[in-house]
């Protein structure tokens, strides 16, 4: 599976993606890109370190859709499968969702659909909820809102500030990220949508 993976940051659910693909943990995958909208990613290093191919395609004004078409025909011609989205922060267009129909995966920091959005894990102390955790989806025209693959919970503890529940949270997304891809890695198409809600 040819995996793509958009960041806008740090890029650590990047780097456990890419690590899980090189050690074979996700079985015959191959990250053939990783894309950043900002050039001050710290993520772009991390990606080159590890010899996968980085690329900066900037919005510099342009429509959400002409930037997005810049960035389809990146991924498009690597034959990119699946797009990983991962600290990527902005909104797809229709044009991206369609052209990867149920091909686009997002991790967000909370149990969805509870707290989607920015600042997930800030909401969660905010309403004290005792149980938060990490969401891996499907992306689509919704925010934060499309068929779930997997969750993992976290305890939320009384003395948790954003900081220390971001960072307990974040070690199980990586987990939860590359668990999902596996699955979509490993299993037939029947693991995409709508038959994922079968599973
Ligand atoms: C993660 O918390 C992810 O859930 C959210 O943005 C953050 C990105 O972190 N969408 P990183 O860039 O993967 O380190």
């Amino acid at each position: 599976m040819k995996i793509g993976i958009l960041i806008s940051g740090r890029g650590s659910n990047m780097v456990a993606i890419v690590d899980a693909v090189n050690s074979g943990e996700i079985p015959d995958s191959d990250v053939a890109v990783v894309i950043s909208d900002k050039p001050n990613a710290a993520g772009l290093a991390k990606a080159r370190e590890r010899g996968v191919e980085s690329v900066v395609i900037e919005r510099k004004g342009r429509t959400r859709e002409a930037h997005d078409a810049e960035i389809i025909a990146e991924l498009q011609k690597r034959g990119v499968e699946l797009v990983c989205l991962a600290g990527y922060m902005r909104l797809l267009s229709k044009d991206f969702i369609h052209a990867f129909e149920n091909r686009i995966v997002n991790i967000h920091p909370s149990l969805l659909p509870a707290f989607p959005g920015l600042d997930a894990q800030k909401q969660a102390i905010e309403h004290g909820v005792k149980l938060s955790g990490c969401t891996v989806h499907f992306v689509d025209e919704k925010l934060d809102a499309g068929p779930i693959i997997l969750q993992k919970a976290v305890e939320v503890r009384d003395d948790d500030t954003t900081e220390t529940l971001s960072a307990r949270v974040l070690e199980q997304e990586h987990a939860a990220y590359v668990e999902a891809v596996k699955i979509l890695a490993e299993g037939p198409a029947c693991t995409l949508p709508p038959v994922v809600f079968c599973l």
